[in-house]
């Protein structure tokens, strides 16, 4: 017979207790709320999201389960990381359901804050990469990626987590995210959780649903052309086989192919030497898809 010791049945408890998901407005509030549960010797998992969940999002929600005995998901529309007013104008909002769906999948706490609680009035400290940020997709979005650490650094500084998912499809965030957490050596893990899927290969996302049905066919030209290469061993070679697939494939637009050290995201050339992410973009009518893959030499 195994015996559990009085902290395994303590904490085994903790663990199975359902309590209600808090909706949470404010920095006081989530602060207090995080500092009771480390009180009870409980890892703290966040998800910090945009909102307008989809199974990406879950998939994260998932991961952090699995990583910390209470998870924080965060709602806020960042509007530092959207470069024209109309974009920002035009994001999805449905916090209703979002709650519905976080409450279902055994989220413990959701922070909503304002605009202004993140971005207090005079504010004038910004968190930036200075190389990684305005690189690849940070050339053709101006800021964004400043406007994500900046974002990102004070949401772990107000929840205080000890874990944090983010996906690995946004593989240059990622890589950014983990970047500045060594930099600015904030006491947190970044666990990197791998692109969810539909059944032909796709990359879930939100964009997904504006496809027409023949460019949702032709969509998983970006999926097919990453594992159509997984068996080539130079940048050369990749480049050929994903340029080859995409040729095939007449409703679709490669519009960036960035092959690149997959911690530091520095250029590679010639033959793989060290983990490789393998970055696409491609144009479909008037919906812009993204895909990745690491390739292990
Ligand atoms: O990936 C996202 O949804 C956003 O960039 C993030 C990390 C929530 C920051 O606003």
């Amino acid at each position: 017979m195994t015996f559990l010791r009085r902290a395994d049945t303590e904490h085994a408890i903790q663990q199975t207790q359902v309590t209600p998901m808090q909706t949470i407005r404010t920095v006081k509030d989530i602060r207090a709320t995080v500092a009771q549960w480390k009180a009870q010797g409980l890892r703290v998992g966040l998800v910090p999201t945009m909102g307008f969940l989809h199974d990406g999002h879950m998939a994260l929600v998932a991961a952090a389960l699995k990583q910390a005995d209470r998870v924080v998901t965060t709602i806020f529309v960042n509007p530092s990381q959207f470069g024209e007013a109309a974009d920002l104008e035009a994001y999805p909002r449905d916090e209703a359901r979002d709650l519905a769906m976080l409450e279902k999948a055994g989220v413990h706490a959701v922070f909503i804050p304002e605009v202004e609680t993140i971005y207090p009035q005079g504010d004038e400290t910004i968190v930036e990469t200075t190389r990684m940020a305005n690189m690849l997709h940070g050339v053709v979005r101006p800021g964004h990626f400043r406007g994500v650490t900046t974002v990102v650094a004070r949401l772990f500084n107000i929840v205080g987590a000890d874990v944090a998912c983010f996906g690995e499809k946004d593989y240059q965030q990622l890589a950014i995210i983990k970047r500045m957490v060594a930099d600015l050596h904030v006491p947190i893990t970044i666990h990197g959780v791998p692109t969810v899927r539909e059944a032909d290969g796709l990359a879930m996302s939100s964009r997904n649903v504006r496809l027409s049905k023949e460019d949702r066919a032709a969509a998983t030209v970006l999926s097919r052309s990453l594992k159509a290469a997984e068996t080539a061993n130079t940048v050369e070679r990749i480049q050929h086989i994903i340029r080859e697939t995409f040729a095939s494939e007449p409703r679709a637009d490669l519009i960036g192919l960035d092959i690149a050290d997959a911690a530091t995201l520095a250029p590679v050339t010639g033959v793989l030497s060290a983990p490789t992410a393998v970055m696409l973009s491609a144009q479909l009518g008037d919906v812009l898809l993204i895909d990745q893959r690491v390739f292990e030499p």
